[in-house]
């Protein structure tokens, strides 16, 4: 980092009192989303509710200091399986766990719904969960997801399926197969409760321009999945490929050395060296959590998470990736110091990033996750913006000032004049954001300067 004052400057704690008014940098740390169950109840997410038409309409209870704990233990007296109460969600349609960003009155660390959110809870079986997102059915329902796609009048999809279970059973399944059976090779669900068949996609209908956010509604019949959303349809497609399969991508030939390991940790594969196919390879790193793997030498088989002391594409290319897989001769397994090189593509950057580049060496850190910077703010010594003292041991950073209100519970956290740290869950005494904007935060942290 760049100096931005002399170490001399440095002022005893006293001295301090003759600076007024201070200016802190302000990090406001995202509520943390529910993890732990409530008793029997866990946390199922962040849904949508109005006034008018209530998402679970079991009984309701108010206080100014209402936390997640006590609205479950009223929900559960009564004996509803969700909390805020009902026993079913109604039209349940799902936002982002981000979007339940107003605190509880009694714990400011605990997600109170929102304006029109809805933090709910459910003492169901604990897989229950928010949808997954959707993909490709499995074993023999060979429907391929291809998207969530506008709808409208007259209906993308033209005919409207009368499910053998009634609307409440809408699901993927149940309207896949109902489609299947009437003849028809495109399927799409809608408003959570809606199975639409055709042959064909409508003219004037595709992929929704804002990709999945509208078919955010859950299955009436299956509560991990999505059936579309309002005017959204999640389609599928009989027989059709699944862009959204997670894949290892072939990244071509890479460097390797004995001495230092471009992917460091050496695998072993169901059947050892003998058995050593690229898919093997491929299956065993990514059981172990790792998302890069590589073959060598016919038999080996290394992963990580990031490439590691300088390795990269070979600079002969392809040429010195020429040895035959052990399990598999057809396939190629690297050679000597080389390695047929695979990096794994979730789902979610599938699409967007297919020509994206090979992974960098460099793991960025992620120590300050959930933090936004607010930006600059006043202070002053005897009416603190942020009352309480974080305490840090050694140098001063914003990340360990973070972590220290972060583990203290507080959502609030300022780093000021070099080496102090304040945490709270409210901004006090008038504070706000700097009048002169980030002028006033000048200094750097002691730890990092
Ligand atoms: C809460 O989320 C809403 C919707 O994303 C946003 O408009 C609002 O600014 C957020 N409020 C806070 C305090 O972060
Ligand atoms: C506040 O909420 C957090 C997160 O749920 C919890 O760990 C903590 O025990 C709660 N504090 C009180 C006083 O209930
Ligand atoms: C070799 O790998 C294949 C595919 O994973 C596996 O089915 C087979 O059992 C392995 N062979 C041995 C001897 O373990």
């Amino acid at each position: 980092m760049v100096h931005l004052f002399s170490v001399t400057v440095l002022l005893s704690i006293h001295s301090l009192a003759t600076a007024l008014p201070d200016s802190r940098t302000l990090f406001r740390r995202a509520l943390a989303t529910p993890s732990s169950s409530i008793g029997a109840y866990n946390y199922n997410g962040c849904y949508y509710d109005s006034v008018n038409s209530r998402t679970l309409t079991g009984s309701t209870t108010t206080a100014d200091d209402m936390t997640n704990e006590e609205c479950v233990s009223f929900c559960s007296a009564k004996g509803f399986a969700y909390a805020d109460c009902g026993s079913n969600l109604n039209i349940r349609t799902v936002e982002p766990d981000t979007d339940c960003n107003m605190s509880c009155g009694g714990n400011a660390t605990e997600p109170c719904g929102a304006g029109n959110r809805l933090s709910v809870f459910y003492s169901g079986a604990p897989g229950v969960a928010v949808p997954a997102a959707p993909k490709a059915l499995g074993g023999t329902n060979n429907w391929g997801y291809i998207g969530c796609y506008t709808d409208g009048y007259p209906r993308a999809l033209a005919v409207g399926a009368q499910l053998p279970g009634g609307a409440s059973s809408t699901s993927v399944e149940t309207c896949t197969s109902y489609c299947q059976s009437n003849g028809y090779t495109l399927a799409g669900v809608e408003y959570g409760q809606e199975c639409y068949c055709d042959n064909a996609i409508g003219a004037g209908y595709g992929p929704a321009p804002n990709g999945e956010a509208g078919c955010n509604m859950v299955c009436a019949g299956a509560p991990s999945e999505y059936c579309g959303g309002s005017f959204r349809l999640n389609t599928y497609q009989l027989g059709a490929p699944n862009p959204d399969t997670p894949v290892w991508k072939a990244l071509g030939c890479y460097t390797d050395s004995v001495a230092k390991r471009s992917l460091s940790v050496g695998m072993q594969v169901l059947g050892g060296a003998q058995n050593m196919t690229q898919e093997n390879c491929q299956s065993s790193c990514e059981a172990a959590g790792y998302n890069l793997a590589g073959v060598e030498y016919s038999g080996e088989c290394y992963c990580d998470n990031s490439i590691q002391n300088g390795g990269g594409p070979a600079p002969d290319g392809n040429s010195g990736c020429n040895m035959q897989c052990n399990g598999n001769t057809l396939e190629i397994c690297g050679g000597p110091d080389r390695l047929t090189f695979f990096q794994y593509v979730a789902p979610s950057a599938g699409s967007s990033s297919s020509a994206s580049s090979a992974p960098s060496a460099s793991a960025s850190a992620q120590s300050n996750l959930g933090w936004t910077s607010l930006g600059c703010y006043t202070d002053s010594v005897n009416t603190r913006s942020l009352s309480q003292i974080g305490v840090v041991n050694g140098g001063m950073t914003v990340e360990l000032c973070n972590s220290a209100c972060f583990s203290s519970g507080y959502t609030l956290a300022g780093v000021e004049y070099g080496g102090e740290c304040y945490c709270d869950n409210q901004i006090r005494n008038g504070g706000g954001p700097a009048p002169d904007g980030s002028v006033g935060c000048n200094m750097g942290c002691n730890g990092n300067k």
